[in-house]
């Protein structure tokens, strides 16, 4: 099962490095699991072309007290993410913890970093810059050059490579480690079915739930995180708004019978499955048609590498459940798997394309191929049936779960939770590039409607209840920061144009009821933005019911993008518009919350406030964006962006 990887050394790292011969650490910092499949990809890089004896390391299955010792013959890499307000992922957060306020000596480290960040954020690869700095000052040793990377510009693959390679020349040139030709060393074993004897209730069909037993803990009563999900049911599913390329619904979930909690402004992380469609290919792709049924139990060849799913498992299973095989594919992988092509002439593509920078965005990216897709057409339609399904679970990336900002009220709505999601669908060449989160949704009796040639996803609402009444989705809660003042009569100002708008829906709920228990609620300014107002106004019939309950302390402001086609107007336009209204709230201490988008809205929402604060307080622009600035510090600007 999910047993961490250091199980057998219990939280003790430098035993764990002892006892099993290793002299590289790949350190990862993962939210969405970005970083942990380059640790994966890294880690199995450095032993099979350098022969060194490496392993991925998380964060958060050791303890620290011992860290500063660990030897100067240990090559340390650390892959870290920034998340969010540029702060550490989950499982760094103790680490960075203790690096911060605890740490002293560190001379006997040798490290290098890499960063992941989205330059699109405000505090960019804040973490890799910090744990790089932080190293050097206190005394450690770093033997490669620090790097990062970018998602914000589409660049993070890219990024991730230059920086390898750069590492992989001082590893040759300047500390002498000789390069061997790439050669792949399983590092699990798959053993099927026909040698084992095996209980058919214990063979994992990929529902999480089968995971909620691991020896003699029963999970099944939670508590519910990311390996263990609560598989929660949807008790209603409603249309918001479609248009040609876009949909919206609105999903309820059912936790009554659970001890799952959420607090309002919390992210509910739903694991999607991928699609019929996608499967199909994928199996085609490596002719693993009559693999679909067959169950397999994988053994560990190297100690230090964790199960990644509950075994014995089904081929059809693991495909459907656990492997990442909707989305893009990598150059990295492409060059990696060339040396199982099913011919001479599928290798030397797959090399061609794989080497090339240009050609790879040409031929692969820019026709949204996913791996099986960009496979089938290196091999020209051929199977792949040389590659082994040891190198696809190790080289694959896991599917891991996507969240959502929760749109109800944890004091209004206690055992439902309500989501927002948007659908969108992408064409190329006639054919439909569906996410796999789409797919998921689909599968929520949301069918595409494969008839009609126009990019929409329609919902099948048949019957009473649809014919969803009965499907499960695993789930689990992901707590926030984004929170209101726990005075609710401190105003606040809610600026969510589009999905953003989902959390500060649960807010007005929150309100609502806090009300009705009897207190007095501080104003609250909405400014939503759409394209258009009897397009995609989401809930819009709500928002005068929430004006009736909330009286005049109440107001929302809309902003229709798309309603005069020679001029755009936005949330922040809508937010000068108010800026008297505005200051006079901010003096009396009220709370700014921004939802949505980050690359451009969040920004100009926040030169937005700043100037009306220049004006208002008679201070310069900069010293309103350091007001700002320190707004957020002090959590009275609260931004949940993505
Ligand atoms: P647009 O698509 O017409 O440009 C929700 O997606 C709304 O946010 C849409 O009305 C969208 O407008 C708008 N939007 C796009 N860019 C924005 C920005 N930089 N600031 C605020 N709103 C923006």
């Amino acid at each position: 099962g999910f047993l961490p990887a250091s199980s057998n050394s219990g939280r003790n790292l430098l035993e764990t490095i002892k006892r099993n011969g290793k002299n590289t650490l790949v350190f990862y910092g993962s939210q969405t699991g970005t970083a942990e499949d380059y640790a994966s990809k890294l880690s199995k890089e450095l032993s099979s072309r350098f022969g060194l004896k490496s392993m991925t390391v998380d964060f958060s299955d050791y303890d620290f007290d011992n860290f500063g010792d660990i030897p100067n013959d240990i090559l340390c890499f650390y892959l870290v993410a920034t998340y969010g307000e540029g702060e550490p992922t989950d499982n760094a957060n103790e680490f960075v913890e203790w690096l911060e306020n605890e740490a002293d000596n560190l001379s006997s480290l040798k490290y290098t970093v890499f960063g992941l960040g989205n330059s699109t954020y405000e505090f960019y690869n804040s973490m890799g810059r910090k744990l790089n700095e932080k190293f050097e000052e206190l005394g450690a040793e770093r033997f490669a050059t620090y790097g990062e990377g970018d998602d914000g510009k589409g660049t993070l693959d890219e990024d991730f490579l230059t920086w390898k390679e750069s590492v992989f020349d001082t590893l040759k040139n300047e500390l002498d480690f000789e390069e061997k030709e790439l050669t792949y060393e399983p590092g699990l074993k798959l053993e099927e079915s026909d040698f084992l004897t095996i209980d058919d209730s214990e063979v994992s069909l990929g529902e999480p739930n089968k995971s909620y037993i691991t020896g003699t803990k029963d999970l099944s009563k939670g508590p519910f995180d990311h390996s263990h999900p609560y598989l929660a049911q949807i008790t209603k599913s409603r249309e918001l708004f479609t248009s040609n390329d876009r949909s919206c619904v609105h999903i309820e979930f059912d936790i009554s019978n659970s001890n799952l909690r959420y607090s309002t402004g919390d992210h509910l992380a739903v694991w999607p499955s991928n699609s019929n469609e996608n499967i199909e290919t994928f199996i085609k792709a490596f002719g693993l048609e009559s693999k679909n049924d067959t169950v397999f139990q994988l053994k560990k060849l190297d100690p230090t590498i964790a199960i990644p799913f509950p075994t014995p498992i089904t081929y059809g299973a693991v495909i459907r459940h656990h492997l990442e095989i909707s989305g893009p594919v990598s150059r990295q992988f492409l060059s990696a798997i060339a040396s199982f092509a099913p011919d001479d002439a599928s290798k030397q593509r797959a090399n061609k394309i794989g080497n090339d920078k240009a050609i790879f965005a040409q031929e692969i990216t820019q026709n949204l191929f996913n791996i099986a897709d960009t496979l089938l057409y290196v091999s020209q339609g051929k199977p792949w049936t040389k590659v082994p399904f040891e190198y696809l679970i190790e080289n694959v990336a896991h599917l891991q779960p996507r969240y959502y900002s929760i749109s109800s009220s944890s004091l209004s709505e206690k055992t439902t939770i309500n989501v927002t999601a948007v659908i969108e669908t992408e064409k190329k060449d006639n054919r439909w590039v569906t996410g796999v989160v789409t797919n998921l949704l689909k599968n929520i009796e949301i069918v595409q409607n494969k008839s009609s040639d126009k990019p929409v996803v329609t919902y099948d609402l048949k019957g009473p209840r649809g014919k969803f009444s009965n499907f499960k989705l695993p789930v689990h809660v992901r707590r926030s920061t984004f929170k209101l003042p726990s005075n609710p009569n401190i105003p606040v100002i809610l600026v969510g144009p589009g999905t953003g708008v989902a959390p500060l829906r649960g807010f007005i709920r929150d309100r609502i009821q806090q009300k009705k228990n009897g207190s007095t609620i501080g104003e609250t300014l909405l400014f939503y933005g759409c394209r258009n107002e009897n397009e995609d106004f989401l809930y819009k019939e709500e928002w005068p019911e929430y004006a009736k309950e909330l009286g005049e302390s109440f107001e929302i402001f809309t902003a229709f993008s798309r309603h005069d086609p020679n001029k755009k107007v936005y949330v922040q336009h809508k937010i000068l518009e108010q800026k008297d209204k505005i200051n006079k709230l901010l003096e009396s201490g009220a709370f700014i919350y921004v939802c949505g988008d980050a690359s451009h809205m969040a920004r100009d929402v926040q030169a937005s406030f700043s100037k009306i604060l220049a004006e208002g307080r008679g201070i310069s622009e900069e010293k309103a964006g350091e007001l700002v600035r320190s707004f957020k510090v002090q959590n009275r600007y609260q931004e949940d962006v993505w």
